[in-house]
Protein backbone atom coordinates (compact mmCIF):
# COMPACT_ATOMS: atom_id res chain seq x y z
CA UNK A 1 0.00 0.00 0.00
CA UNK A 2 1.41 3.16 -0.66
CA UNK A 3 1.99 5.97 1.54
CA UNK A 4 0.83 9.50 0.87
CA UNK A 5 2.84 12.09 1.25
CA UNK A 6 0.72 13.41 4.03
CA UNK A 7 1.60 10.22 5.95
CA UNK A 8 4.98 10.72 5.19
CA UNK A 9 5.42 14.18 6.54
CA UNK A 10 3.75 13.06 9.47
CA UNK A 11 5.94 10.37 10.04
CA UNK A 12 9.05 12.47 9.27
CA UNK A 13 7.96 15.43 11.91
CA UNK A 14 7.66 12.80 14.29
CA UNK A 15 10.61 11.11 13.52
CA UNK A 16 12.03 14.97 13.80
CA UNK A 17 10.69 15.71 16.99
CA UNK A 18 12.33 12.26 18.71
CA UNK A 19 15.66 13.27 17.71
CA UNK A 20 16.77 16.15 19.31
CA UNK A 21 19.29 18.27 17.68
CA UNK A 22 21.78 20.13 19.99
CA UNK A 23 20.70 23.24 21.39
CA UNK A 24 23.39 25.19 19.93
CA UNK A 25 22.15 23.98 16.39
CA UNK A 26 19.06 25.08 17.11
CA UNK A 27 19.76 28.25 17.99
CA UNK A 28 22.24 28.81 15.48
CA UNK A 29 19.86 27.68 12.60
CA UNK A 30 16.70 30.28 14.09
CA UNK A 31 19.32 32.74 13.85
CA UNK A 32 20.94 31.97 10.36
CA UNK A 33 17.32 31.57 8.93
CA UNK A 34 16.65 34.79 9.50
CA UNK A 35 20.05 36.43 8.44
CA UNK A 36 19.93 34.23 5.15
CA UNK A 37 17.08 36.04 3.79
CA UNK A 38 16.08 34.49 0.64
CA UNK A 39 14.64 36.73 -2.35
CA UNK A 40 17.30 37.02 -4.32
CA UNK A 41 18.02 36.58 -8.08
CA UNK A 42 19.02 32.92 -8.87
CA UNK A 43 23.12 33.57 -9.81
CA UNK A 44 23.33 32.35 -13.05
CA UNK A 45 27.39 30.05 -13.24
CA UNK A 46 29.40 32.22 -15.16
CA UNK A 47 30.10 30.24 -18.35
CA UNK A 48 33.57 28.76 -19.96
CA UNK A 49 32.77 27.75 -23.66
CA UNK A 50 35.24 25.60 -24.87
CA UNK A 51 33.12 24.27 -27.57
CA UNK A 52 34.58 26.43 -30.06
CA UNK A 53 38.15 26.32 -28.55
CA UNK A 54 38.44 23.12 -27.29
CA UNK A 55 40.27 24.75 -23.93
CA UNK A 56 39.67 25.96 -20.78
CA UNK A 57 41.57 27.66 -17.92
CA UNK A 58 40.32 27.27 -14.26
CA UNK A 59 42.42 28.77 -10.75
CA UNK A 60 41.63 27.77 -7.76
CA UNK A 61 42.22 30.36 -5.54
CA UNK A 62 40.69 31.69 -2.06
CA UNK A 63 38.52 34.82 -1.27
CA UNK A 64 35.65 34.68 1.26
CA UNK A 65 32.08 34.87 0.75
CA UNK A 66 28.93 36.28 2.80
CA UNK A 67 26.63 33.69 3.53
CA UNK A 68 24.74 35.52 5.90
CA UNK A 69 24.36 39.07 4.91
CA UNK A 70 27.46 41.41 6.01
CA UNK A 71 29.16 38.77 7.54
CA UNK A 72 31.77 37.11 5.58
CA UNK A 73 33.71 33.87 5.85
CA UNK A 74 36.97 32.07 3.99
CA UNK A 75 36.28 29.95 1.12
CA UNK A 76 37.82 28.52 -1.62
CA UNK A 77 36.58 28.54 -5.74
CA UNK A 78 37.31 28.08 -9.32
CA UNK A 79 37.96 31.63 -10.84
CA UNK A 80 35.33 33.44 -8.36
CA UNK A 81 35.49 33.31 -4.23
CA UNK A 82 33.24 30.95 -3.78
CA UNK A 83 32.33 27.78 -6.55
CA UNK A 84 33.05 27.66 -9.78
CA UNK A 85 31.87 28.46 -13.26
CA UNK A 86 30.02 26.05 -15.68
CA UNK A 87 32.05 24.82 -18.45
CA UNK A 88 30.79 23.81 -21.50
CA UNK A 89 33.17 20.79 -23.77
CA UNK A 90 31.41 19.30 -27.23
CA UNK A 91 31.33 15.68 -27.80
CA UNK A 92 34.06 13.94 -29.97
CA UNK A 93 36.73 16.64 -29.18
CA UNK A 94 40.21 16.69 -27.03
CA UNK A 95 39.79 19.69 -24.73
CA UNK A 96 42.97 21.50 -23.72
CA UNK A 97 42.07 21.89 -19.72
CA UNK A 98 44.20 24.19 -17.34
CA UNK A 99 43.95 24.39 -14.05
CA UNK A 100 46.42 26.94 -11.74
CA UNK A 101 46.17 26.24 -8.00
CA UNK A 102 46.80 29.35 -6.04
CA UNK A 103 44.97 28.21 -2.37
CA UNK A 104 48.47 27.66 -0.73
CA UNK A 105 47.45 24.17 0.12
CA UNK A 106 47.15 20.84 -2.72
CA UNK A 107 44.15 20.76 -4.59
CA UNK A 108 42.94 18.30 -7.23
CA UNK A 109 40.37 18.42 -10.20
CA UNK A 110 38.23 15.71 -10.32
CA UNK A 111 36.04 15.29 -13.66
CA UNK A 112 33.26 13.74 -11.85
CA UNK A 113 31.47 11.78 -14.52
CA UNK A 114 33.31 12.00 -17.73
CA UNK A 115 35.06 9.43 -18.93
CA UNK A 116 38.69 10.02 -19.29
CA UNK A 117 41.65 7.78 -18.76
CA UNK A 118 42.94 7.12 -14.84
CA UNK A 119 46.17 9.92 -15.64
CA UNK A 120 43.66 12.46 -16.50
CA UNK A 121 40.87 11.52 -13.83
CA UNK A 122 42.25 14.55 -11.22
CA UNK A 123 41.72 12.10 -8.47
CA UNK A 124 44.01 12.11 -5.27
CA UNK A 125 46.98 10.48 -7.04
CA UNK A 126 47.41 14.07 -9.63
CA UNK A 127 47.38 16.36 -7.07
CA UNK A 128 48.87 20.22 -7.77
CA UNK A 129 51.07 21.65 -5.72
CA UNK A 130 50.48 24.92 -4.27
CA UNK A 131 51.56 27.67 -7.68
CA UNK A 132 51.77 24.98 -9.63
CA UNK A 133 49.60 24.24 -13.19
CA UNK A 134 48.12 21.11 -14.04
CA UNK A 135 47.38 21.05 -18.06
CA UNK A 136 45.35 17.56 -18.64
CA UNK A 137 44.24 17.09 -22.02
CA UNK A 138 40.61 15.47 -22.06
CA UNK A 139 39.14 13.55 -24.67
CA UNK A 140 35.65 13.93 -24.92
CA UNK A 141 34.13 10.50 -25.50
CA UNK A 142 30.44 10.92 -24.41
CA UNK A 143 27.03 12.27 -24.96
CA UNK A 144 25.97 15.15 -23.88
CA UNK A 145 25.33 14.82 -19.62
CA UNK A 146 25.65 17.30 -16.95
CA UNK A 147 28.59 16.26 -14.87
CA UNK A 148 30.89 18.19 -12.33
CA UNK A 149 34.38 18.71 -11.21
CA UNK A 150 35.32 19.13 -7.98
CA UNK A 151 38.66 18.73 -5.65
CA UNK A 152 39.90 15.28 -4.16
CA UNK A 153 42.68 15.00 -1.51
CA UNK A 154 42.61 12.54 -0.19
CA UNK A 155 41.16 13.44 3.83
CA UNK A 156 40.74 16.86 2.99
CA UNK A 157 38.07 16.25 0.14
CA UNK A 158 35.26 17.16 2.60
CA UNK A 159 36.81 20.11 3.94
CA UNK A 160 37.76 21.32 0.64
CA UNK A 161 34.74 21.31 -1.33
CA UNK A 162 32.41 22.34 1.34
CA UNK A 163 35.05 25.61 1.41
CA UNK A 164 33.72 25.72 -2.35
CA UNK A 165 35.86 23.81 -5.00
CA UNK A 166 33.39 22.55 -6.95
CA UNK A 167 32.06 23.22 -10.74
CA UNK A 168 29.79 22.25 -13.57
CA UNK A 169 30.64 20.56 -16.31
CA UNK A 170 28.03 20.20 -19.07
CA UNK A 171 29.10 17.85 -22.24
CA UNK A 172 27.07 19.04 -25.26
CA UNK A 173 27.10 17.90 -29.19
CA UNK A 174 25.16 21.19 -30.00
CA UNK A 175 21.57 19.16 -30.89
CA UNK A 176 19.41 19.42 -28.21
CA UNK A 177 17.20 21.80 -29.81
CA UNK A 178 16.59 19.10 -32.12
CA UNK A 179 15.50 16.86 -29.59
CA UNK A 180 13.20 19.21 -28.21
CA UNK A 181 14.83 19.87 -24.86
CA UNK A 182 15.50 23.63 -23.63
CA UNK A 183 19.27 24.06 -24.71
CA UNK A 184 19.37 28.14 -23.55
CA UNK A 185 21.42 28.16 -20.97
CA UNK A 186 20.44 30.74 -18.55
CA UNK A 187 17.16 31.09 -19.97
CA UNK A 188 15.34 27.76 -20.10
CA UNK A 189 17.82 25.61 -18.68
CA UNK A 190 19.16 26.41 -15.77
CA UNK A 191 21.73 25.24 -13.70
CA UNK A 192 21.52 24.69 -9.77
CA UNK A 193 23.89 23.39 -7.35
CA UNK A 194 22.22 22.04 -4.54
CA UNK A 195 23.80 22.21 -0.91
CA UNK A 196 23.76 22.88 2.43
CA UNK A 197 25.99 24.95 4.99
CA UNK A 198 26.28 25.09 9.06
CA UNK A 199 26.08 28.87 9.95
CA UNK A 200 26.88 29.64 13.85
CA UNK A 201 24.99 31.61 15.25
CA UNK A 202 26.68 34.54 13.83
CA UNK A 203 26.50 33.73 10.76
CA UNK A 204 29.60 32.45 9.48
CA UNK A 205 30.21 28.99 7.79
CA UNK A 206 31.40 26.20 10.25
CA UNK A 207 33.01 23.18 8.95
CA UNK A 208 34.45 20.63 12.05
CA UNK A 209 32.77 17.45 12.23
CA UNK A 210 32.49 15.65 15.35
CA UNK A 211 32.52 12.28 15.89
CA UNK A 212 28.86 11.70 15.12
CA UNK A 213 28.90 13.84 12.28
CA UNK A 214 31.28 12.14 10.50
CA UNK A 215 29.38 8.76 11.26
CA UNK A 216 26.49 10.14 9.46
CA UNK A 217 27.98 12.97 7.07
CA UNK A 218 28.11 16.85 7.92
CA UNK A 219 24.19 18.55 7.58
CA UNK A 220 24.05 21.85 7.70
CA UNK A 221 21.16 24.01 9.11
CA UNK A 222 20.57 26.49 5.92
CA UNK A 223 20.75 25.33 2.16
CA UNK A 224 21.83 27.03 -0.72
CA UNK A 225 21.04 27.23 -4.19
CA UNK A 226 24.24 28.54 -6.33
CA UNK A 227 25.21 29.88 -3.44
CA UNK A 228 22.43 31.67 -2.13
CA UNK A 229 19.69 30.82 -0.17
CA UNK A 230 16.46 30.69 -1.49
CA UNK A 231 17.08 32.28 -4.30
CA UNK A 232 14.32 33.74 -7.16
CA UNK A 233 14.33 32.05 -10.97
CA UNK A 234 12.71 33.89 -13.49
CA UNK A 235 11.60 31.36 -16.20
CA UNK A 236 9.51 31.59 -19.68
CA UNK A 237 6.34 30.81 -19.72
CA UNK A 238 6.68 27.34 -21.19
CA UNK A 239 8.96 23.75 -20.60
CA UNK A 240 12.18 25.00 -18.57
CA UNK A 241 15.25 22.21 -18.07
CA UNK A 242 16.40 22.11 -14.83
CA UNK A 243 19.54 20.80 -14.39
CA UNK A 244 19.97 19.65 -10.78
CA UNK A 245 23.20 18.61 -8.69
CA UNK A 246 23.75 17.40 -5.17
CA UNK A 247 26.94 19.52 -4.16
CA UNK A 248 26.32 18.61 -0.25
CA UNK A 249 28.89 17.12 1.58
CA UNK A 250 26.51 14.47 2.64
CA UNK A 251 22.21 16.02 2.46
CA UNK A 252 20.40 13.68 0.37
CA UNK A 253 17.75 16.54 -1.16
CA UNK A 254 14.12 14.83 -1.24
CA UNK A 255 12.86 17.24 -3.87
CA UNK A 256 9.09 18.61 -4.89
CA UNK A 257 7.35 21.32 -5.65
CA UNK A 258 5.01 22.99 -3.60
CA UNK A 259 1.90 22.68 -5.65
CA UNK A 260 3.00 18.58 -6.17
CA UNK A 261 2.80 19.14 -9.62
CA UNK A 262 4.86 16.53 -11.93
CA UNK A 263 7.82 16.89 -14.07
CA UNK A 264 9.82 14.71 -16.58
CA UNK A 265 13.05 12.93 -15.62
CA UNK A 266 15.36 13.15 -18.82
CA UNK A 267 18.79 12.37 -17.83
CA UNK A 268 20.43 10.98 -14.81
CA UNK A 269 24.19 11.63 -14.53
CA UNK A 270 25.22 9.70 -17.65
CA UNK A 271 22.92 10.97 -19.69
CA UNK A 272 19.29 10.59 -21.67
CA UNK A 273 16.83 8.46 -20.60
CA UNK A 274 14.72 6.73 -23.60
CA UNK A 275 11.54 6.76 -21.80
CA UNK A 276 11.61 9.58 -19.77
CA UNK A 277 9.42 8.95 -16.67
CA UNK A 278 7.11 11.50 -14.75
CA UNK A 279 7.84 11.96 -11.51
CA UNK A 280 6.41 14.36 -8.41
CA UNK A 281 9.87 13.58 -6.48
CA UNK A 282 13.03 13.06 -6.66
CA UNK A 283 15.61 12.14 -4.41
CA UNK A 284 19.12 13.65 -5.70
CA UNK A 285 21.83 12.00 -2.93
CA UNK A 286 25.54 13.74 -2.99
CA UNK A 287 27.42 13.23 -6.16
CA UNK A 288 23.95 12.60 -8.06
CA UNK A 289 22.87 14.54 -11.20
CA UNK A 290 19.42 14.71 -12.63
CA UNK A 291 17.79 16.31 -15.64
CA UNK A 292 14.19 17.21 -15.11
CA UNK A 293 11.77 19.10 -17.62
CA UNK A 294 9.10 21.74 -15.19
CA UNK A 295 6.00 23.34 -17.54
CA UNK A 296 5.79 26.73 -15.99
CA UNK A 297 3.61 27.47 -19.09
CA UNK A 298 0.72 25.08 -17.77
CA UNK A 299 1.08 25.36 -13.94
CA UNK A 300 2.90 28.50 -13.78
CA UNK A 301 4.76 29.67 -10.17
CA UNK A 302 6.26 27.40 -8.27
CA UNK A 303 8.37 26.84 -5.41
CA UNK A 304 11.28 23.84 -5.14
CA UNK A 305 11.40 22.48 -1.85
CA UNK A 306 13.28 19.54 0.05
CA UNK A 307 10.79 17.35 1.40
CA UNK A 308 12.46 16.31 4.99
CA UNK A 309 14.45 12.69 4.99
CA UNK A 310 14.02 10.63 7.69
CA UNK A 311 13.61 7.95 5.19
CA UNK A 312 17.43 8.39 4.26
CA UNK A 313 18.98 8.72 7.40
CA UNK A 314 18.87 6.14 10.72
CA UNK A 315 16.89 4.22 8.11
CA UNK A 316 18.71 0.46 8.07
CA UNK A 317 17.67 -2.42 5.81
CA UNK A 318 19.93 -5.71 5.57
CA UNK A 319 21.71 -6.76 8.61
CA UNK A 320 22.15 -3.17 10.13
CA UNK A 321 21.27 -3.52 14.07
CA UNK A 322 22.33 0.09 15.83
CA UNK A 323 20.83 2.39 13.21
CA UNK A 324 18.08 4.14 16.11
CA UNK A 325 21.05 4.65 18.50
CA UNK A 326 22.67 7.36 16.02
CA UNK A 327 21.78 10.96 17.27
CA UNK A 328 21.31 12.59 13.94
CA UNK A 329 21.68 16.56 14.15
CA UNK A 330 18.39 17.09 11.58
CA UNK A 331 17.31 20.23 12.32
CA UNK A 332 15.01 20.42 8.74
CA UNK A 333 11.95 19.15 10.38
CA UNK A 334 9.19 20.87 7.22
CA UNK A 335 10.41 21.16 3.69
CA UNK A 336 13.15 23.25 2.70
CA UNK A 337 12.26 25.72 1.02
CA UNK A 338 15.14 25.42 -2.07
CA UNK A 339 14.16 28.21 -4.71
CA UNK A 340 11.19 30.02 -5.95
CA UNK A 341 10.24 30.16 -9.81
CA UNK A 342 8.61 33.31 -11.13
CA UNK A 343 7.25 33.34 -14.59
CA UNK A 344 8.62 36.44 -16.95
CA UNK A 345 5.99 36.23 -19.84
CA UNK A 346 8.90 38.61 -21.41
CA UNK A 347 11.33 35.67 -21.84
CA UNK A 348 11.61 34.02 -24.50
CA UNK A 349 9.32 30.37 -25.24
CA UNK A 350 11.50 27.42 -27.19
CA UNK A 351 9.53 24.47 -25.97
CA UNK A 352 6.08 24.38 -25.28
CA UNK A 353 5.52 20.34 -24.93
CA UNK A 354 6.96 17.89 -22.91
CA UNK A 355 9.39 15.01 -25.51
CA UNK A 356 7.55 11.67 -25.75
CA UNK A 357 10.81 9.86 -26.26
CA UNK A 358 14.76 10.79 -26.21
CA UNK A 359 17.92 8.68 -27.52
CA UNK A 360 19.14 6.74 -24.62
CA UNK A 361 22.23 5.22 -24.46
CA UNK A 362 22.22 1.25 -25.11
CA UNK A 363 22.56 -1.06 -22.07
CA UNK A 364 25.68 -2.44 -21.41
CA UNK A 365 26.44 -6.23 -22.68
CA UNK A 366 25.86 -9.10 -20.19
CA UNK A 367 28.37 -9.02 -17.04
CA UNK A 368 31.50 -11.53 -17.45
CA UNK A 369 32.71 -11.45 -13.54
CA UNK A 370 30.23 -10.74 -10.59
CA UNK A 371 31.95 -9.05 -7.67
CA UNK A 372 30.75 -7.96 -4.22
CA UNK A 373 31.24 -4.30 -2.17
CA UNK A 374 30.65 -4.04 1.30
CA UNK A 375 30.49 -0.61 2.80
CA UNK A 376 31.12 -0.95 6.38
CA UNK A 377 31.75 1.34 9.31
CA UNK A 378 35.07 0.04 11.00
CA UNK A 379 34.66 2.29 14.07
CA UNK A 380 31.18 1.00 14.81
CA UNK A 381 31.92 -2.59 13.94
CA UNK A 382 34.94 -2.09 16.50
CA UNK A 383 33.35 -0.03 18.96
CA UNK A 384 29.98 -2.13 19.55
CA UNK A 385 26.83 -1.38 19.75
CA UNK A 386 26.31 0.51 23.06
CA UNK A 387 30.29 2.46 21.98
CA UNK A 388 28.78 4.22 18.90
CA UNK A 389 27.32 7.48 20.38
CA UNK A 390 29.90 8.49 22.95
CA UNK A 391 32.16 6.41 23.17
CA UNK A 392 34.37 7.96 20.15
CA UNK A 393 34.94 11.18 20.96
CA UNK A 394 37.85 12.04 19.60
CA UNK A 395 38.35 11.13 15.50
CA UNK A 396 40.70 8.74 15.94
CA UNK A 397 38.70 5.58 16.52
CA UNK A 398 36.03 6.17 13.39
CA UNK A 399 37.20 4.29 10.04
CA UNK A 400 35.73 4.17 7.37
CA UNK A 401 36.13 0.78 4.96
CA UNK A 402 34.87 -1.08 1.67
CA UNK A 403 34.98 -4.66 2.19
CA UNK A 404 37.32 -4.30 5.04
CA UNK A 405 39.93 -2.41 4.03
CA UNK A 406 40.27 1.20 4.62
CA UNK A 407 41.61 3.59 1.54
CA UNK A 408 45.47 3.08 1.32
CA UNK A 409 46.67 5.30 -1.42
CA UNK A 410 49.73 2.59 -2.36
CA UNK A 411 46.87 -0.71 -2.39
CA UNK A 412 45.31 -1.38 -5.68
CA UNK A 413 42.29 -2.85 -4.57
CA UNK A 414 40.95 -4.45 -8.06
CA UNK A 415 42.20 -4.86 -11.48
CA UNK A 416 39.44 -5.36 -14.15
CA UNK A 417 39.63 -5.56 -18.11
CA UNK A 418 39.03 -2.94 -20.41
CA UNK A 419 35.66 -3.04 -22.63
CA UNK A 420 34.30 -5.30 -20.34
CA UNK A 421 31.25 -5.25 -18.03
CA UNK A 422 31.00 -6.62 -14.54
CA UNK A 423 28.06 -7.15 -11.70
CA UNK A 424 29.51 -5.01 -8.72
CA UNK A 425 26.86 -6.03 -5.81
CA UNK A 426 27.46 -3.23 -3.52
CA UNK A 427 24.99 -3.06 0.27
CA UNK A 428 25.76 -0.62 2.87
CA UNK A 429 26.15 -0.64 6.70
CA UNK A 430 24.27 1.74 8.95
CA UNK A 431 23.00 3.85 7.07
CA UNK A 432 22.40 4.14 3.27
CA UNK A 433 25.58 5.66 0.94
CA UNK A 434 25.82 7.49 -2.15
CA UNK A 435 28.40 4.75 -4.36
CA UNK A 436 29.84 6.50 -6.76
CA UNK A 437 32.72 4.58 -9.98
CA UNK A 438 34.96 6.73 -11.29
CA UNK A 439 35.72 6.37 -15.35
CA UNK A 440 32.97 3.83 -15.12
CA UNK A 441 28.93 4.27 -16.18
CA UNK A 442 26.80 1.87 -15.13
CA UNK A 443 22.72 0.51 -15.63
CA UNK A 444 21.19 -0.04 -11.94
CA UNK A 445 20.28 -3.52 -12.23
CA UNK A 446 18.19 -4.27 -9.02
CA UNK A 447 17.62 -2.42 -5.65
CA UNK A 448 17.11 -4.93 -2.76
CA UNK A 449 16.36 -7.75 -5.43
CA UNK A 450 13.46 -5.75 -6.97
CA UNK A 451 13.79 -2.98 -9.83
CA UNK A 452 15.54 -0.06 -9.24
CA UNK A 453 13.76 3.02 -8.25
CA UNK A 454 12.37 5.24 -11.86
CA UNK A 455 14.78 8.32 -11.02
CA UNK A 456 17.50 5.29 -11.02
CA UNK A 457 16.68 3.74 -14.45
CA UNK A 458 19.07 5.78 -16.49
CA UNK A 459 22.76 5.47 -16.89
CA UNK A 460 24.92 6.72 -13.89
CA UNK A 461 27.98 7.03 -12.20
CA UNK A 462 26.90 7.63 -8.76
CA UNK A 463 23.47 5.69 -6.83
CA UNK A 464 22.50 6.14 -3.67
CA UNK A 465 22.61 2.36 -1.95
CA UNK A 466 20.20 1.48 0.99
CA UNK A 467 20.39 -2.14 1.41
CA UNK A 468 21.73 -3.95 -1.50
CA UNK A 469 21.82 -2.83 -4.95
CA UNK A 470 23.13 -4.42 -8.11
CA UNK A 471 24.94 -2.35 -10.80
CA UNK A 472 26.22 -3.41 -14.23
CA UNK A 473 29.49 -1.28 -14.70
CA UNK A 474 30.66 -0.75 -18.06
CA UNK A 475 34.77 0.00 -18.21
CA UNK A 476 35.25 1.40 -21.73
CA UNK A 477 38.13 3.94 -20.01
CA UNK A 478 41.80 2.70 -18.89
CA UNK A 479 43.16 3.30 -15.77
CA UNK A 480 47.06 1.98 -15.04
CA UNK A 481 48.13 1.32 -11.45
CA UNK A 482 49.83 3.75 -10.96
CA UNK A 483 46.99 6.11 -12.05
CA UNK A 484 43.60 4.21 -10.97
CA UNK A 485 40.10 4.77 -10.50
CA UNK A 486 38.57 5.41 -7.22
CA UNK A 487 35.17 4.41 -6.09
CA UNK A 488 33.80 5.22 -3.08
CA UNK A 489 31.00 6.33 -0.81
CA UNK A 490 30.13 10.12 -1.68
CA UNK A 491 29.29 11.52 1.66
CA UNK A 492 32.46 13.47 2.12
CA UNK A 493 33.05 12.31 5.34
CA UNK A 494 33.04 8.79 4.90
CA UNK A 495 34.85 9.07 1.82
CA UNK A 496 37.63 10.87 3.70
CA UNK A 497 37.76 8.58 6.57
CA UNK A 498 38.28 5.29 4.17
CA UNK A 499 35.36 4.49 2.62
CA UNK A 500 36.81 4.24 -1.20
CA UNK A 501 39.18 2.22 -2.73
CA UNK A 502 40.71 2.05 -6.43
CA UNK A 503 41.24 0.31 -9.08
CA UNK A 504 42.78 -0.52 -12.63
CA UNK A 505 41.77 -0.76 -16.14
CA UNK A 506 43.99 -2.48 -18.56
CU1 LIG B 1 32.70 13.23 -7.11
CU2 LIG B 1 35.55 10.52 -6.47
O1 LIG B 1 34.15 11.92 -6.75
CU1 LIG C 1 34.10 10.83 -9.78
CU1 LIG D 1 28.81 6.52 3.24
Amino acid sequence: MPVTRRQLLIGCAVTAFGLAAPAVLRRGVARAAEMAAGGRPLPRLAVLDATATNAFSLAAVAGETEFAAGVPSPTLGFNQPYLGPLVKVMTGTTVAASVENRTGRPVSVHWHGLLVPGDVDGGPHQPIAPGAVWRPALPIAQGPATLWFHTHIHGETGAQVYAGLAGVLLVTDGRDGERGLPAATGVDDLVLVLQDKRLDGDGRLVYAPGSAERMHGFLGNTAFVNGVPRPTASVPAGVVRLRLLNAANARNFDLSFDDDRSFLLVATEQGAIAAPPTLDRLRLTPGERAEILVDFGEHGAARLVSLPHAETRGTMSGGGMMHDMLPVPEVFTAPIPLADFAVDGDLPIAVRTLPASLDGAAAPPPPAVTRQFVLNDMGAMMGGGMAMGDGMAGDGGLVFAINGQPFDMGRLDLAVGADTTERWIVSGQMMGHPFHVHGARFLVESENGGPPRPENRGLKDTVFVEGEAALLVRFDHKAAAAAPFMFHCHILEHEDAGMMGQFAVA
